[in-house]
C-alpha cells in the first residue's frame, strides 16, 4: 500500500494562504498548486536574474569556487540520463528521465532559496512535486525516508579529484518532508531546461531547508527504512544535521543564521532577517514536538 500523508490537498487550500497576508508579505511562496496564487507570489518575490542564478553556485563536483560550476559544468553529459529507483518501492528499476517524469506537471514555483552560508536568492523553478514521482513508483509501507544520490563522473567532473566531501554527493529527506507539496523536483529555471551548473537535468528543491539539501544531477532515489547518511552530516555532523531546516534561532557553530545577504541587492544593501523555515510556515506542523536545536 502506498504511503498516505496525514494531510490532503484540501487541508492546504490557497484560501488559508491568501487569508494569511503576513505570510505572503514575508515572501512565503505558498502552495503554488493554485495558479491564482502565482500573480501575487510573483509580485511579492522578485526573482534574481538568470545571470545571478547561474554564476554564483555551489556544485563541488565542479570545484569549490562560486564560479567554478559555470566554468566547468558544461562537460556534464545530461542526455541520455537515467535514474535508478530502488528500495521499498513497488516499481523499482532504472528509468530514463523521460519515462520517469512522463505526465508530470511542469509548473513554475518562485521560491526563496537560503544557503547555509547565509546568502539568499529567489529562483523561479520549473518542475513537479516529488510526491508525484513517489506515487508513480509506489512507496511501500515500510519506507520512512528517501535517499538521493548525485552522478559521480570523474571524467566529467574535475572537482571529484579532491576529497572536499565524500563522493558521490548524497542527501535524504524524511518521507513526510518528501511528500509535502512544497518539495519539488526541478527540471528548469525561468522556463528553460535546467542549466548544468544548477543541477541539470533534475535536482531536488526543498525551500524551507538550507540550500545544500537541494541535491543536484540526481541518478539514484532509494526508499529506505533508516535515516540515510547525508554528505554534509558525514563531513561534519557537529555543523550540519540531517534536518537542516532554515532556523534563525539556531546558529551554525561558526556563524550566525539570524540574517542573510541577498544576492543581487548590492554590497551596501542591508542584510535581511532570516525567517523560520525560510518563511514557509506551513511546514511547521511536520516538526511539532521536536526540539529543533537538537534536530538541526
Ligand atoms: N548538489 C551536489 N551534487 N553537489 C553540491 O556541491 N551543493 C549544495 C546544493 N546541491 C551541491 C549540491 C549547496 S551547498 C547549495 S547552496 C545548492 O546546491 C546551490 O544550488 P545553486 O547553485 O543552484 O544555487
Amino acid at each position: 500500500m502506498g504511503y498516505k500523508p496525514d494531510y490532503t490537498r484540501d487541508d492546504v487550500t490557497p484560501k488559508s494562504l491568501w487569508l494569511n497576508r503576513r505570510q505572503i508579505f514575508a515572501g512565503a511562496a505558498g502552495l503554488a498548486t493554485a495558479s491564482m496564487m502565482r500573480p501575487a507570489l510573483a509580485q511579492e518575490l522578485t526573482p534574481n536574474t538568470l545571470e545571478e542564478i547561474t554564476n554564483y553556485n555551489n556544485f563541488y563536483e565542479f570545484g569549490t569556487g562560486k564560479e567554478d560550476p559555470a566554468k566547468y559544468a558544461d562537460a556534464l553529459t545530461i542526455d541520455p540520463w537515467s535514474i535508478e529507483v530502488g528500495g521499498l518501492v513497488d516499481n523499482p528499476g532504472t528509468y530514463s528521465l523521460a519515462d520517469l517524469t512522463d505526465g508530470m506537471t511542469i509548473e513554475e514555483r518562485i521560491y526563496r532559496f537560503r544557503c547555509v552560508e547565509a546568502w539568499s536568492m529567489v529562483i523561479p523553478w520549473n518542475g513537479f512535486e516529488l510526491n508525484q514521482l513517489l506515487e508513480k513508483v509506489g512507496v511501500q509501507s515500510g519506507a520512512k525516508y528517501v535517499a538521493f544520490e548525485t552522478a559521480y563522473r570523474p571524467e566529467e567532473m574535475p572537482g571529484v579529484r579532491f576529497p572536499v566531501v565524500e563522493w558521490p554527493y548524497v542527501e535524504g529527506l524524511r518521507l513526510d518532508e518528501a511528500m509535502h507539496p512544497l518539495t519539488i523536483m526541478a527540471t528548469g529555471i525561468y522556463g528553460e531546461p535546467m542549466p548544468k551548473q544548477n543541477g541539470a537535468p533534475i535536482r531536488l528543491v526543498v525551500p524551507w531547508k538550507y540550500g545544500f539539501k537541494s541535491i543536484k544531477s540526481i541518478v539514484k532515489i532509494n526508499l529506505v527504512e533508516e535515516q540515510p547518511p547525508t554528505t554534509w552530516e558525514k563531513a561534519n555532523a557537529r555543523e550540519y544535521g540531517f534536518y537542516s531546516n532554515v532556523n534563525p534561532t539556531v546558529d551554525h557553530p561558526r556563524w550566525s543564521q539570524a540574517t542573510e545577504r541577498v544576492i543581487g541587492a548590492g554590497i551596501f544593501a542591508q542584510r535581511q532577517e532570516t525567517l523560520m523555515f525560510n518563511g514557509y510556515d506551513e511546514v511547521a506542523s511536520l516538526y511539532e514536538g521536536m526540539d529543533l536545536s537538537k534536530f538541526f
